[in-house]
Formats: structure tokens, C-alpha cells, sequence
């Protein structure tokens, strides 16, 4: 029987791409050039499958004009936002994601942007880097303590699990809201507050950890930041879309929020330039996950959900 056609639109790890193209005629990307919408219309009629990453974008209207050949849409992220589940499931194209793998990468992002933020890493770095460290003295470059402070989470899934038992290793005392309130076993001591407002007024650090839907697009805007302590230092390694980034600079300028530390941005690649003119705002480009342990562990979650697709079977991470 011949194997089904398999197209990998951006390059993954090596050890993925060894295992994709055992069992799939695979097309690849060696150079990892990124695909307009009418490219990824263009592919679909030759292949059989898509194993892309966040970078492509399905929405309503490619999803209604991708070929019938296409079955599934094994994504390479946790996070599916640039897929418009309803338009795919209505094609019948089945969707599915990588759960769970990247837990652990992307809570060590969020711990060094919660660090860095709060100790002024970038900046610091920045002033060595460019020989202007011509002082010292102990009023210079004072950052705020993490130690026994309060962190907020919103979304306390798999990752925010991960970043809360982070948090307890630097003595944080951790509370979270989630639509609904967590196991004793899975809370861990950790503080449920069933409203956004009474998390925000409890937390001196606030980590973002909850996918971009409709629901939540700007959860974090001028209203809400304002209800956060004086001081506070905002978190996100979840996606761009959850913060209001123009009431984001606001808040940093008027000094309310004292930091904030971003792997995500509304417009990636690139980001929003007026952050660049805030020292304490520290940014890292989209790498929560980018480890070389988890690239495996996610190439192979999309491909396992492929495997068990061509099977027969229903894929573990199935969504639509
Ligand atoms: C995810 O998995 O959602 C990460 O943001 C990388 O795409």
C-alpha cells in the first residue's frame, strides 16, 4: 500500500522528520520558509495530511477552501488558536494537538521571565554588553524580590501546574483561577479564587497560562490590569492575544505595573515596537517550548496522532 503524502510545512527536529518519513512520503521544508494562505491552499491538493506549527494559519476562510484530499491537521503546538476548529470540523478534517509535552519548557520560560523581570536580567545584561556599567553602588539597578511573593495564574492546566510547583520552590505562595477548582492532590495548597478580580487584587506576579479564544482575547486590558497590586509584574508565555497591548504599555509607563516579562505578542514574528522603549519590559521570541528535548516530544505527540489516524484509530489529542 502506498504511504499516505505528508506535508510538514515549517522544519522540525531531525529526530521528527527521521521518524515522518519512515512511515509518510513527506514534503518538506529544509530552508523553513514561512507559507502565505494561498500557498497552504495550493499544498493541500497533493497531500493527505498537514502536520503544521502555529505559524500556519487555518482560518475561516483557507479552512473552507482547503482541498477535500486533506484528512487531518496533526498541529505541532499545544496551542490552536490559528486553526478555526469549527470551519475544519465542518469540512471534516480532523484536528489534533500536543498537549502536555511542553509543560515543562514552557514553565522554565515563564520562571525566567518572572526572574528576569523582576531582577532586571535584560537590562543589566544590556548595560554590561555595551560597556556603560561604570558604577556601583546599592541603590544601582535594585529589581524586586521574588521570594515568599504571591503569584497569581490564570489557567492552571498542565503548564500551570508546572510554573505553580516552580513558584513553590522560590517559597511564592500560589493562587490561581480556572473554571473550575482543581483536586486537592493537583492544587497542591494552591489558592482557587473563582473570579479573574479577587486573583488580580492577591497578585504581586501574575502568569498567563490559558488559551486565546474568544473568551479570553484582552483578559488582561486597562480595566483589569488596574485591579492588579501597585508594583505588580505580568507574565506571558501563553499567547499575544490575552493582553491589550496598547493598555499594557500604558500601565507600564504610568508605573502601575512595575514589569512585565513576554514570550507572546499580538503580531509574531516582530512584536509591538513601543515595547522596545520600556527597559523593564523583558521579551524573548515565542521560545517557550523551543527546547531540544520538547521539539522531539512534540514532533513525535503530532506524529503518534497521525500514526494512530491512519490506523483506524481515534487520535489521542483529537479536537475536532
Ligand atoms: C504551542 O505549542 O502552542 C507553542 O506556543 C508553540 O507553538
Amino acid at each position: 500500500m502506498s504511504k499516505p503524502v505528508l506535508w510538514i510545512p515549517r522544519k522540525l527536529s531531525a529526530n521528527t522528520e527521521k521518524r515522518a518519513l519512515d512511515t509518510y512520503e513527506c514534503i518538506l521544508n529544509p530552508d523553513d520558509h514561512p507559507h502565505s494562505a494561498q500557498t497552504i491552499i495550493e499544498m493541500s491538493a497533493q497531500v493527505d495530511a498537514i502536520l503544521p506549527c502555529h505559524s500556519e494559519l487555518f482560518d475561516e476562510s483557507v479552512s473552507a477552501a482547503l482541498s477535500a484530499r486533506v484528512k487531518i491537521i496533526a498541529n505541532h503546538s499545544v496551542g490552536v488558536d490559528h486553526c478555526n476548529l469549527e470551519a475544519l470540523g465542518k469540512r471534516g478534517i480532523v484536528v489534533t494537538n500536543t498537549p502536555d509535552v511542553l509543560s515543562d519548557a514552557t514553565a522554565e520560560i515563564a520562571m525566567l521571565l518572572l526572574l528576569g523581570a523582576a531582577r532586571r536580567a535584560a537590562e543589566g545584561d544590556r548595560l554590561v554588553r555595551s560597556g556603560r556599567w561604570t558604577s556601583w553602588s546599592p541603590s544601582f539597578m535594585v529589581g524586586q524580590q521574588v521570594s515568599g511573593k504571591r503569584i497569581g495564574i490564570i489557567g492552571m492546566g498542565k503548564v500551570g501546574q508546572v510554573m505553580a510547583r516552580r513558584a513553590r520552590g522560590f517559597d511564592m505562595s500560589v493562587h490561581y483561577h480556572n473554571r473550575s477548582r482543581l483536586s486537592p492532590e493537583l492544587e497542591q495548597g494552591a489558592i482557587w479564587h473563582e473570579s479573574l478580580d479577587a486573583l488580580l487584587e492577591v497578585s504581586d506576579f501574575l502568569s498567563l497560562h490559558c488559551p486565546a479564544t474568544p473568551d479570553t482575547r484582552g483578559l488582561l486590558n486597562a480595566s483589569s490590569l488596574a485591579k492588579l497590586p501597585k508594583g505588580a509584574i505580568l507574565v506571558n508565555t501563553a499567547r499575544g492575544a490575552l493582553v491589550d497591548e496598547d493598555a499594557l504599555v500604558e500601565s507600564i509607563r504610568s508605573g502601575h505595573l512595575a514589569a512585565a516579562g513576554l514570550d507572546c505578542f499580538v503580531t509574531e514574528p516582530g512584536a509591538n515596537p513601543a515595547f522596545a522603549e520600556h527597559e523593564n519590559i523583558f521579551m524573548l521570541p515565542h521560545i517557550g517550548s523551543a527546547t531540544r528535548d520538547t521539539r522531539d516530544a512534540m514532533g513525535f505527540r503530532a506524529l503518534d496522532n497521525l500514526d494512530a489516524f491512519f490506523a483506524g484509530e481515534q487520535p489521542r489529542d483529537r479536537l475536532v
